[in-house]
């Protein structure tokens, strides 16, 4: 390569931003650098480095002490109370991780598995018979909303209430104005739904939240609001996206969707090659504590980074025909980074695995012939934040008589 080509990639990258980007635009851009120019820099958004490389991400997300999530892992920095666990570093971190591991853990999926199925089935009941449907909102959007509400012991039929404040919540996420509205509102309404358990007390995480400990004291409103918040940032449109991903994979592969009929114990291995090729956040930020050197990279002191799982993840040196769906790369061992790694690795993992699965396997059983009106024209978009999804995706079937 030339330095001439070397110093267009740089260039290009000194102006690389999401908010000004296509997810595809950026996709070829992180490519471009691959074995170039692994970290490079970008001066928007107060500018902050990219990184690129499986390893170097990976080793980002295992040294807490010198990458920090304070002051937040989104970029700018908005003026917000940080969201906790995750703009939370040791020891805080720990006593905040506590409340939500209670909500969100490896037991998760096999106490709400069934409720999850009934509300899939449920959700198909209501398109099966018409033929067509968007499986965006149709499908995608309440599924994990109702998951939700199954972790906090919240009644599905007040889902609408919770889908309303969470809404608004993220449409004023980046709103000076709206947002701490917004925010306000959603804690208020954690506090009134443990309120009311402390009035009648339930076996769910609900009544626990409220008799709860935070660093040896009783948990007060200010924690509960803020694990509702938490909960909503990271439960929920992370899923509603990569749910989206895993059917337009699928339904877009008419390969991989046979295969999936023929074999549906093959489903979970096709959950995690949508995870990896399409993080529903392209990546989350870090500020390095001390100056470091990373992929030959000298990063001062107090620079932002940001670790690029969508890259990461297409890393030839570590994923085989990066760009292919390939149901061989077996789910316990496909070491995509779209969870993240470390002191901070989602707990709702298995959680959000286990919803994708189910809602795959109901729909290949009830509608076996669904497919995509449009594969061609179907797009990725950022929706801030650093979020990247698909927002509409129409499908149709053979009506259920
Ligand atoms: C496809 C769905 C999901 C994806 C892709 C996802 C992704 C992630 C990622 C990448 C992180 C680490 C961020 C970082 O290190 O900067 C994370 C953390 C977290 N996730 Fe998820 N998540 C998903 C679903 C969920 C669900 C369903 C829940 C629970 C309701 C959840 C709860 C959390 C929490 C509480 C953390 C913070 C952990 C900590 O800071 O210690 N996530 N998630």
């Amino acid at each position: 390569m030339s330095t001439t080509e070397d110093h267009d990639l740089k260039h290009r990258f000194a102006e690389y931003s999401s908010t000004t980007s296509t997810p595809d635009e950026a996709f070829a851009l992180f490519e471009e650098a691959r074995g170039r120019c692994p970290v490079p820099h970008t001066e928007t958004g107060g500018g902050f480095y990219l990184v690129l490389d499986y390893e170097d991400a990976k080793a980002v997300h295992a040294d807490a002490e010198r990458f920090s999530n304070v002051p937040g892992i989104m970029r700018p920095v908005a003026d917000r109370p940080q969201l906790p666990p995750l703009e939370y570093d040791a020891p805080e971190h720990k006593h905040w991780r506590s409340l939500f591991t209670e909500a969100a853990n490896p037991q998760t999926p096999a106490r709400i598995e069934g409720a999850v199925r009934a509300d899939v089935a449920r959700l198909i009941d209501a398109f099966a018979s018409t033929g067509s449907c968007d499986l965006v909102e149709e499908f995608a959007v309440p599924i994990p909303l109702y998951a939700l509400c199954h972790m906090l012991g919240l009644e599905t039929a007040r889902a609408a209430e919770f889908r309303r404040l969470a809404e608004a919540f993220i449409e004023g996420f980046n709103d000076v104005e709206k947002g701490p509205i917004a925010i306000g509102a959603l804690m208020e309404y954690g506090n009134m739904l443990v309120a009311e358990r402390q009035a009648n007390p339930r076996e769910d995480y609900l009544t626990w939240l409220g008799t709860a400990e935070f660093d040896g004291r009783p948990v007060g409103p200010m924690e509960i609001g803020l694990v509702m918040v938490g909960l909503l940032v990271a439960g929920h449109d992370t899923s509603v996206s990569g749910l989206t991903s895993c059917l337009y994979e699928v339904l877009s592969r008419p390969d991989i969707k046979q295969q999936l009929l023929d074999d549906p114990s093959l489903i979970p291995a096709a959950v995690d090659e949508a995870l990896r090729l399409h993080p529903p956040f392209i990546g989350f930020f870090r500020r390095a504590t001390e100056a470091v050197n990373l992929g030959g990279t000298q990063i001062p002191a107090d620079a932002s980074l940001q670790i690029v799982w969508a890259a990461a993840n297409r890393d030839p040196k570590v994923f085989e025909d990066p760009e292919e769906v390939r149901l061989d790369r077996k789910p316990g061992r496909n070491r995509h980074l779209t969870f993240g790694f470390g002191a901070h690795a989602c707990v709702g993992q298995p959680t959000a695995r286990m919803e994708m699965r189910i809602a795959l396997e109901e729909i290949l059983r009830r509608l076996p012939d669904i497919h995509l009106v449009d594969p061609d024209s179907v797009k990725y978009e950022f929706l801030g934040s650093e979020a990247q999804a698909i927002t509409k995706l129409a499908a149709r079937f053979t009506p259920e008589s």
